[in-house]
């Protein structure tokens, strides 16, 4: 089933030069870019797009170190998608990621762990509306 999610590689993904490094991954595993754009977060758009973590202990560094320099987000496209790069992407925890994942080949640190994909349908809905509200 072909579907859309939303990806970003955060700051520290693309401040250690690792964005050509996803983009192949994903790219060589099948799917597409629908949408990519580099830009540096607002406080008001990481508010929405985190707004189930409001509140938790680790919110404000969250959403510090996500506005600290540019983010890449785009819109990936294919079949089964959501799961898949979640799959790609590893568990939250880069430090108990499989190798091979991206987090588990290039992270150490929970906050700072490279990449986000949606976990549902619904989020990928939600978030690609946050991001990019104009696409088709
Ligand atoms: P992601 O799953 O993309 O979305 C929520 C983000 O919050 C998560 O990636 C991490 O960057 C961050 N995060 C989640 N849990 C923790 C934690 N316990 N400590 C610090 N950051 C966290």
């Amino acid at each position: 089933m072909t579907e859309r999610t939303l990806v970003l590689a955060k700051p520290d993904a693309v401040r250690r030069g690792l964005l050509g490094e996803i983009l192949t991954r994903i790219t060589r595993k099948g799917w597409t870019l629908a949408a990519l754009e580099l830009r540096t977060l607002d406080r008001a758009t990481l508010a929405e797009h985190y707004a189930e973590h409001q509140g938790k202990p680790f919110y404000e560094s969250l959403v510090e170190f996500m506005a600290a320099g540019p983010t890449a987000a785009m819109v990936v496209e294919g079949e089964r998608v959501i799961e898949g790069f979640r799959a790609l992407a590893g568990t939250t925890d880069p430090i108990a990621a499989a190798p091979g994942t991206i987090r588990g080949d290039f992270g150490t640190v929970t906050r700072e762990n490279l990449v986000h994909g949606s976990d549902s349908p619904e989020s990928a809905a939600r978030e690609i509306k946050i991001f990019f509200p104009g696409l088709i």
